[in-house]
């Protein structure tokens, strides 16, 4: 069997971006994803004084402003992308200057509010639209002290935005609360030579901090993978590896759920980096349903549209609860799931905060709407071609925002 490979890992990609562009001196980012949210990030930077360019062998070439970021032109548009805009906030958040970010629809209708909150303690003034969305006017505050925060959202892009913002504090900062989320942002603030603390449950962060430049190769995106191990693990005999995957804890809680749900999955660990790494092969089975409980869904919040395809196949129900972010991710995840579920014929059930799919699915072919959501409409397609029905999709291409050879990559393993 011929190993795949998947896209670099957003989420690192977006950080170490981030991050380059704010260090003094250059870094060499390899293996960075070209899907259009990363695409974001790589503009937002360029407007902001970084230089970017593309080496010989495909490696990123950042030189950092050291800090100094300069005005940009006009407002800085993040795409689709609610990490760019998140994580930029915080960024920005203890800077001299004074910006305005927006995004497309989807973007413009996300919650805000729960970065411009918590950042209001650096004394950033951010000033959000009506319905505490994009687009949103940040002027940073140059002369933030640090802050003791309670993080009250288990999200990794709150989370992220306030170490950012910590990093041009004066003083210590000192977040508490909900941190149990991805922590790549930690991983490559050490990569970058800030120390940060994460004793007793806290998140600790001395500033003002200069970054070293580095060099970095980013893993394959196991949130894209996840879309391969789902197609093979939903039809007995098939099977799957990818290489070179990123294996970070707080990230691989997807491949204990196929476990549960009855694949068989083997790892192999390479050597790690900044971030560890290593290859995956899922084997398909006959499934049997799960329950997934709140406290896992920090662990596989992008994973849980996938968790109700899987349902379809396996007897009986699957559950998620305590899930009610999904309802203000690049769709409302809930109600976007459980119409173009029933479209397959998976009988499913919804709630506030999840879902329960009764299973297995009575498939027939159908069309599927995906709210341009990129991870809708690739479960769906894993969905449809495990279950050999016909499927339409009313926008195709937006997988692209993450995963822009999806459609090959899944004919791959299908
Ligand atoms: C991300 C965090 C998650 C995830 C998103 C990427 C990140 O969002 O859904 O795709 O890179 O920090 P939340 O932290 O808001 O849950």
């Amino acid at each position: 069997m011929t190993a795949l490979r998947v896209p670099g890992d957003k989420s690192i990609a977006h950080r170490g971006l981030m991050l380059a562009a704010l260090a003094a001196g250059t870094s060499r980012l390899g293996n960075v994803p070209d899907g259009l949210d990363v695409q974001s990030t790589q503009r937002a930077m360029r407007a902001l004084g970084a230089t970017l360019h593309v080496a010989g062998d495909g490696a990123l070439i950042v030189a950092g402003c050291g800090g100094a970021f300069t005005a940009p032109a006009g407002p800085i548009d993040c795409g689709n992308s609610g990490t760019t805009m998140r994580l930029l906030t915080g960024l920005l958040a203890t800077r001299a200057i004074d910006v305005t970010l927006t995004g497309d629809a989807s973007l413009q209708s996300r919650p805000m509010r729960r970065v411009a909150g918590p950042l209001a303690a650096f004394g950033a003034r951010i000033d959000l639209s009506g319905g505490g969305t994009a687009p949103m006017r940040v002027r940073g505050n140059p002369d933030a002290r640090g802050a003791e925060v309670a993080v009250t959202v288990a999200s990794a892009q709150v989370k992220s935005a306030l170490l950012l913002a910590a990093l041009g504090a004066h003083g210590r900062t000192r977040l508490s609360g909900e941190l149990a989320t991805r922590d790549h942002t930690e991983r490559l603030l050490r990569a970058f030579g800030v120390p940060v603390d994460s004793a007793g449950g806290m998140l600790a962060i001395e500033g003002p901090a200069v970054l070293r430049a580095t060099d970095l190769d980013v893993p394959g995106d196991i949130s894209s993978a996840a879309f391969l191990f789902a197609a093979a693990a939903a039809v007995p005999g098939a099977s799957v590896t990818v290489d070179d995957l990123g294996l970070n804890p707080t990230r691989t809680a997807f491949l204990d759920v196929l476990r549960r749900f009855g694949a068989s999955v083997d790892v192999v660990p390479h050597a790690d980096g900044a971030e560890p790494r290593g290859s995956v092969t899922v084997y398909g089975a006959p499934l049997k349903g799960i329950a997934i409980e709140p406290v896992e869904v920090p662990g596989l919040i992008d994973e849980l549209p996938l968790v109700g395809v899987l349902g379809g196949f396996a007897l009986g129900t699957t559950t998620v609860r305590g899930a009610a972010e999904l309802r203000v991710k690049e769709s409302d995840r809930i109600d976007a799931f459980a119409a173009a579920a029933r479209a397959l014929g998976i009988a499913v059930d919804t709630a506030p905060d999840g879902f329960a799919v009764h299973g297995p699915a009575q498939w027939h072919d159908g069309d599927v709407v995906t709210h341009h959501d990129h991870r809708i409409a690739m479960a769906f397609s894993v969905a449809a071609r495990a279950a050999g029905v016909r499927l339409q999709l009313d926008d195709p291409d937006c997988a692209a925002v993450s995963f822009p050879n999806f459609a090959a990559a899944l004919d791959a393993v299908l």
